[in-house]
């Protein structure tokens, strides 16, 4: 039997993505693997957000194609993101690269290695070959946002990522991401609906993350219906699913972010208390740069607004650094609206130039010390916020979604609150895919741990 390993870069779109072009493996009779010497096909799933990202991939797969050890017929696929927006020019990078497969065409990446792999195999190999197949494929196939749908078999495991949505039009000033994922495209609301229902009934899952750039914008040509647009009302309709405990969305986007989404907090109690919210800039020239069409004022309020309506609510967010022109000034203005949201945790980015984006053609680049050191500097803020926060919650009761062995200790089991902490708990006190009450008793920075209650 054939086998695949998939090693996968980027955000979670990436790893749904990954994990559809995995089933579509393991449905032609292939094995999953994550040994590089057993593969016969070596797939990377791509980032292109930052330069570190793409760095990595193409490390990673300069290594891989350069083992003098490897079986004759490897095929080597790149796919994702950083394909998206640098196809063929990958093959002058890596010559022994066989495949790049652009981010519409998940769907095909199977048929294509598998045929490739199979000629190689009736080839008769006996050396490694000097170079690739160079097979491109980017263009965009009809449908294509409604193909990531298909689920690996069910591995203990009691959460899943759904996809409702692909691409993105915001054209933030800084992000490659509408290049690389196209055009904003919604998929049926019954389709997400008949695929969480299964996940739940045949899949054992009991929390569900919907996924897409700008998951609040879900539908938005759709008509308003007493008051609720098209995403609350996908909300309300997953809610109702029995055997669905938790809902998780990411990422929102201050945009069309209204009121009904902000009352969801108060009548979805499946609905976590935790919200991924990226802020950028704490700075109003900064935001309008970036070309982000909100005002700190306005991200304040929304927060605001949501811990009103979900007192316990978790705000996690990412923040941009370094950004071109970005004054001293403008960063204190950030530092000011991390303290003043008090976020549980936030992804602080220093910034990167991307190839054909506005702001990489901006005057005043920030230079690599200055990035470097407000990076520094606001990690230790946030760092001290967070740790804080969790301080707070030793002593109190939460509810864990038991997921399985501690990665740090498999003596233990850890679980998720519904702020999204992972919190370490005993072992043999709750099977995995429970939801138990847990009273927290310590904490270490960023790491809950907690004894099961009755
Ligand atoms: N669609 C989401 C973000 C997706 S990209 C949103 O708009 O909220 C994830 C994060 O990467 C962004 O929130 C941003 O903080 C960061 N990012 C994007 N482009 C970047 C760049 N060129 N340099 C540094 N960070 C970047
Ligand atoms: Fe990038 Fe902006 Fe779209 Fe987010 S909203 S993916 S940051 S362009
Ligand atoms: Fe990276 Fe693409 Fe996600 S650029 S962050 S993998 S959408």
């Amino acid at each position: 039997m054939p086998s695949v390993l998939i090693k996968t870069y980027g955000c979670q779109m990436n790893e749904r993505d990954s994990e559809q072009v995995a089933s579509m493996f393991l449905a032609g009779g292939y094995t999953l693997t994550t040994d590089e010497a057993e593969a016969d096909v070596i797939l990377i799933n791509t980032c292109a957000v930052r330069e570190k990202a793409e760095l990595k991939a193409l490390g990673k797969m300069g290594l891989l194609c350069a083992r003098p050890d490897a079986k004759p017929w490897v095929v080597y696929g790149f796919m994702g993101c950083m394909v998206q927006s640098r196809a063929q020019s990958l093959f002058r990078d890596i010559n022994r690269l066989d495949v790049v497969t652009g981010t519409r065409q998940y769907h095909n990446v199977y048929a294509i290695c598998n045929r490739l792999l199979k000629s190689r195999l009736g080839m008769g190999l006996t050396e490694p070959l000097k170079r690739g197949a160079h097979i491109c494929e980017v263009g965009e196939v009809e449908g294509f946002q409604n193909e990531i749908r298909d689920h690996l078999p069910p591995s203990g495991g009691c959460t899943a990522f759904v996809s409702i949505m692909q691409g993105c039009e915001m054209r933030c000033s800084y992000c490659i991401v509408p290049s690389t994922r196209g055009a904003e495209c919604s998929r049926p609301a019954a389709d997400i609906i008949k695929e969480v229902r299964e996940l739940v009934d045949h899949g054992g899952v009991k929390e569900v993350t919907l996924l897409g750039q700008i998951v609040n914008r879900y539908g938005r040509e759709e008509p308003v219906v007493n008051g609720r647009g098209a995403f609350v009302r996908l909300l309300e309709s997953l809610h109702d699913i029995d055997g669905l405990e938790r809902l998780r969305f990411t990422s929102p986007h201050p945009i069309g972010f209204r009121e009904d989404l902000v009352n969801a907090y108060t009548y979805l109690p499946k609905l976590c208390s935790h919200i991924h919210f990226p802020m950028q800039s704490g700075s109003d020239r900064i935001l309008q740069l970036m070309r982000r069409p909100y005002k700190n004022e306005k991200y304040l309020r929304l927060c605001d607004a949501m811990r009103e309506a979900r007192p316990d609510l978790a705000i996690t967010t990412d923040i941009i650094v370094g950004f071109p022109g970005e004054t001293d000034e403008d960063y204190q203005q950030t530092k000011a609206a991390v303290e003043r949201v008090q976020f549980d945790n936030a992804f602080v980015f220093q910034y990167s130039p991307r190839r054909d984006t506005v702001a990489a053609a901006m005057p005043d680049q920030i230079c690599l010390r200055v990035k470097e050191e407000r990076n520094h500097d606001l990690l230790e803020t946030v760092n001290r916020i967070a740790t804080a926060r969790n301080m707070a919650l030793v002593g109190t009761e939460q509810s864990i979604l038991v997921e399985g062995p501690s990665k740090s200790n498999p003596d233990r089991q850890q679980g998720r609150s519904s702020q999204n902490k992972p919190v370490i708990i005993q072992k043999g006190k709750a099977e995995v895919g429970k939801i138990v009450p847990v009273r927290i008793t310590e904490c270490t920075g960023f790491t809950l741990y907690g004894e099961v209650g009755n």
